[in-house]
């Protein structure tokens, strides 16, 4: 098969900027594509926390203006690359939108101008292939702050020549976040008011840059098989159901990779100790004990330890999870490490609970890679009992790392965490532990089964984390399927 020349381009990479999944998942699947033997390149913005970070940065000798409805902002290219590859990594660099502290937001909320900040994106990610002669043929667009990318390929934004050639494709990550703003930043895109329809850029009177992406890229991806399905439904669609009911056999689901480089424990140096399935029975418990001792819990082996790392936001099943505390902190044996940032609400629940249950309930209220590596290795079970997932990475990791994912069977949890029972302990299948109702009842009972498990019946525990360490979702297996993709798009003479 002859090798694609992919660009990858997001507002998150890993390791230069992320707030969530999307940031691994962008990080991770340019290199699986060049290990696949495919040239691979990809765009983010040149983020303070990037200039700032001191890796190798060079300039790409490539500079312009873009006319942003009438201010003429500069824009720098620059370049470097992502860790432990040869894949190029262009930073469109303009001060005054991206030299700030914080992605999409600080500590006052979101930047007001975050529609003007990712037009210039986009537009500038335009300018700079057609400047640099980049030479590309698939533009793989991710999320809302892409999403007018392929509406400037499908519109001949400008007349790039590059655009005769490409093709783009547009990865939902969570279609809760659709980048809708009020009517009168249009002009800032640089696009023609007469696309600003129900049918293109419109959404009930506002620019919707996630719609915009949907309906002008040649393929529209999710990342599971049930959130694509969940997605074409008014109850999981946010409204964008119909459009993307619209593109039909387009929409395909294709579950997110793990980079085992950065999340394994058998060679994750922020553990204590390393392990693997071989000796995970003694090793893990050494993380345990490390984090119990981190987190002041009481330092009790038999305790069975439930972790969560997660946004506090209420995608994640905060309002089961706070009132599930309330209960479980005065009656079991139980502990809870918990990790997370966001709603100021749930901060305060959390932090106030902490409070009064020290040596049963550790809560950290901040982003903190390390901590987050060794709640996955010292917790026996990790509880993601989201009310919607796309596809959800931290159970992913919790199956390598031996903690025994807890889940709601929504989009990705039910993709790929397998239920106990006896069905599937008699077939070595079971993963993990799944209710189908999001209730408070039934994650308690979900949980009440996960525990009595780890306590009663120490053979069909070894079994269900040995299972799930032994579970490979690599990115290899991702990035093919979004090859075979690439690969139908360019067959298709018109796109
Ligand atoms: P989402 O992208 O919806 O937040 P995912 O499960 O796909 O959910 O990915 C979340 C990623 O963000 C994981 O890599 C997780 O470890 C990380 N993460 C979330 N919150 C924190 C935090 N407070 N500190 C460190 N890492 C975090
Ligand atoms: C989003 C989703 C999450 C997914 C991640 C990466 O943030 O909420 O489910 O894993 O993107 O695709």
């Amino acid at each position: 098969m002859k090798p694609l020349h992919v660009a990858t381009i997001s507002s998150e990479m890993v390791p230069f900027a992320k707030t969530g999944g999307l940031g691994d998942v962008c990080g991770a699947l340019p290199i699986a594509l060049e290990r696949l033997g495919h040239r691979s390149i990809a765009f983010l913005p040149a983020y303070r926390s990037v200039l700032r970070s001191g890796i190798a940065i060079e300039p790409a000798n490539c500079t312009f203006t873009i006319d942003m409805a009438g201010r003429h902002m500069a824009c720098r290219v620059l370049k470097t690359h992502l860790p432990n590859s040869q894949v190029e990594v262009y930073l469109i660099d303009q001060p005054h939108y991206y030299d700030r502290d914080g992605v999409y937001s600080d500590f006052r909320g979101e930047f007001r101008d975050n529609c003007e900040r990712f037009s210039f994106f986009s537009r500038a990610v335009a300018e700079a292939i057609d400047q640099l002669q980049l030479d590309v043929d698939i533009v793989h667009c991710h999320d809302w702050t892409t999403g007018l990318i392929p509406a400037y390929m499908k519109t001949g934004f400008r007349g790039y020549s590059w655009f005769s050639k490409a093709r783009s494709i547009m990865t939902i990550h969570n279609l809760a976040y659709q980048g809708r703003f009020w009517h009168f930043d249009m002009p800032l895109t640089g696009l023609d008011w007469t696309y600003f329809n129900w049918r293109q850029m419109e959404y009930y009177g506002d620019l919707n840059l996630l719609k915009t992406g949907i309906v002008f890229a040649d393929a529209v991806t999710t990342v599971s098989p049930t959130y694509a399905h969940e997605i074409t439904t008014p109850q999981h669609g946010c409204g964008l159901d119909g459009i993307l009911e619209s593109r039909g056999g387009d929409l395909v689901g294709i579950v997110n990779g793990v980079d085992y480089a950065q999340w394994n424990p058998a060679s994750d140096p922020y553990l204590v100790a390393n392990y693997s399935i071989d000796d995970w029975q003694t090793e893990k418990l050494k993380c345990k004990q490390d984090l119990q001792r981190l987190l002041e819990l009481a330092e009790d082996p038999s305790a069975p330890l439930v972790g969560v790392v997660s946004r506090l936001a209420d995608q994640k099943g905060w309002d089961l999870i706070i009132p599930m505390l309330l209960d479980w902190v005065h009656g079991r044996h139980v502990q809870f490490a918990i990790l997370g940032t966001g709603d100021p609400r749930y901060e305060t629940e959390l932090r106030q609970l902490a409070e009064y249950h020290r040596d049963r309930l550790a809560v950290r209220l901040e982003f903190s890679e390390s901590l987050a590596h060794k709640i996955e290795a010292g917790s026996d079970m990790f509880l993601m009992p989201s009310r919607y997932e796309p596809c959800g990475l931290n159970q992913l990791y919790s199956l390598r790392y031996g903690s025994v994912p807890i889940v709601h069977r929504t989009g990705g949890l039910a993709d790929t965490v397998i239920d106990a029972n006896d069905q599937t302990y008699s077939d070595h299948t079971a993963t993990g532990f799944c209710f189908s109702r999001y209730s408070l009842q039934d994650m308690t009972e979900c949980m009440v089964r996960a525990v009595d498990t780890f306590e009663r019946d120490s053979s069909r525990w070894q079994q269900i984390v040995a299972n799930g360490m032994s579970a490979v979702w690599s990115w290899e297996q991702s990035a093919e399927r979004y090859v075979e993709i690439y690969n139908r798009l360019l067959a298709r003479p018109d796109g």
